[in-house]
């Protein structure tokens, strides 16, 4: 939209040395990560194959993160990222309980037909990604605590959206952006897409994950 690109364009302008060194960065870590800032939404070439599986899923039982049950996995860079976080938030004396974290195609065939049979198909699709376009399944995305509404109201879902973006993190479903994202309001949902575009995203694309991932799509 005109709008956007014209506020992209202030914002570059004001400060391209900064918008140069942050994309500069993303891209370097896109190069050693690929399926980092990879696209995956309702969009076309939002799908990811039935087969992939990312490649470095690590085990967070064991490690001391509080997590909802055992058996959580995440892609390592992602763990790595959380551990720092989780380190930061415990000194402020929270606790950042991980509920849902890596997702196989097979799993979330699962969760969106419970979804489906529990809403009707209209409103799981704004709730819960079809197989393959979900970001649980690239392994760095992480639903925190309550996993519903009252999560934003807590002094973890505050924090979180505050801080998160210092550790990687982005939050991939802002209220008010339905529109955009194709998914409800969701404060527990955060997708790790490394320091440097978490802060591009900030500072140059209105905190819109779904933009600077568009942009960092197109750009080239
Ligand atoms: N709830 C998010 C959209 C997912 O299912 O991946
Ligand atoms: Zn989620």
């Amino acid at each position: 939209p005109a709008g956007e690109r014209a506020a992209l364009r202030g914002r570059i302008e004001a400060d391209p040395a900064r918008f140069l060194e942050l994309l500069a960065r993303a891209e370097s870590d896109r190069a050693a990560d690929p399926i980092l800032l990879r696209r995956v939404d309702k969009g076309p070439g939002g799908a990811l194959a039935e087969t992939y599986a990312p490649p470095d899923l690590f085990a967070l039982d064991g490690t001391g993160l509080p997590v909802s049950r055992t058996g959580h996995r995440l892609r390592r860079a992602a763990f790595a990222a959380l551990r720092e976080m989780d380190a930061a938030a415990r000194a402020e004396g929270l606790s950042l309980l991980v509920s849902s974290s890596y997702r196989s195609y097979a799993y979330q065939e699962e969760v969106f037909a419970r979804n489906v049979s529990q809403d009707g198909i209209e409103r799981a699709r704004m709730l819960s990604a079809e197989p393959g376009r979900s970001q649980h399944q690239l392994g760095t995305a992480i639903d925190f605590g309550s996993i519903d509404d009252s999560f934003a109201e807590t002094a973890e879902g505050r924090w979180l959206s505050r801080n998160a973006r210092r550790f990687g993190f982005s939050a991939s479903y802002p209220r008010g952006m339905e529109g955009l994202t194709g998914y409800l309001w969701e404060s527990w949902h955060y997708r790790y897409v490394g320091k440097a575009a978490a802060a591009l995203e900030e500072e140059f694309f209105g905190g819109l994950q779904a933009r600077m991932i568009a942009f960092m799509e197109v750009y080239r």
